[in-house]
């Protein structure tokens, strides 16, 4: 068994609704790790976005409305949620007007570069894993473990209908299987950093998996590479 004391980095990224943030946190538990769900940054900035009616392709009026967002992540009781400038907003990011907006609001390079900044400081001390779409291909390509995960688009669209449910926010499958293909196509077309697997990334393809057996698999890559980073 290896010291698991000798924290390493871990990237994963993925699809969306693939689960990646379930596993993220799972794992990061596991592990005694911080977890940042990065995805939940671009959707504190469409957000902010949104609520102030900014024009996404007024690029000076983005640029300063990026020196105006403050995002933290905080406990409330056991979960972690996203907060700007001091408010809770982890249920308002999963609204699907914020999922509709957020891939475009995500492509702009400012956007990426002031996040990417924020999430490279996070991780400074490694042990942390973080899920996102360009974790493993630019913010941290040096990440010991980098994880790829997929699941099929039916399997993805019922994850996400059960996960708007249980925070109480209505859309209807049709919403949901458009908002899922459009934000991939987005985010795998876009110039800066578009999703793509890292070339040394391992593949989790989690249509067939529990949470549980989707964990197992996860932290058993992770004890693989601690031990090979200690020797
Ligand atoms: O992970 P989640 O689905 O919440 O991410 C929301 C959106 O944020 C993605 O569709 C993508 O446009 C953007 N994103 C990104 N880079 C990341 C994480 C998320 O561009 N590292």
């Amino acid at each position: 068994m290896p010291d698991i004391q000798q924290k390493i980095t871990i990237a994963i990224d993925g699809y969306s609704s693939c689960g990646k943030s379930t596993l993220a946190k799972d794992l990061a538990s596991r592990l005694d790790y911080i977890h940042i769900d990065s995805g939940a940054m671009y959707r504190a900035v469409a957000f902010y976005i949104l609520q102030h009616q900014i024009d996404i392709d007024d690029i000076t009026a983005v640029n300063a409305a990026l020196g105006q967002i403050d995002i933290s992540f905080q406990y409330v009781s056991t979960e972690v949620h996203t907060f700007l400038n001091g408010a809770d907003i982890e249920n308002d990011i999963r609204s699907i007007a914020v999922s509709n907006l957020v891939s475009p609001v995500a492509a702009i390079s400012t956007v990426r570069r002031a996040l990417v900044t924020q999430q490279r400081m996070m991780g400074r001390n490694k042990g942390i894993v973080m899920d996102g779409r360009d974790i493993g291909t630019v913010v941290f390509t040096n990440a010991e473990l980098k994880l790829f995960i997929t699941a099929s688009l039916e399997e993805r669209i019922k994850r996400r209908t059960l996960d708007l449910k249980s925070k109480g926010l209505e859309a209807t499958s049709e919403e949901i299987e458009r908002s899922i293909v459009d934000r991939d196509r987005i985010d795998s077309t876009r110039s800066d950093s578009p999703l793509r697997k890292a070339d040394d990334a391992v593949v989790i393809d989690n249509t067939q998996l529990s949470r549980e057996q989707q964990l197992e698999v996860a932290y058993h890559l992770a004890l693989i590479k601690i031990e090979q980073n200690i020797r």
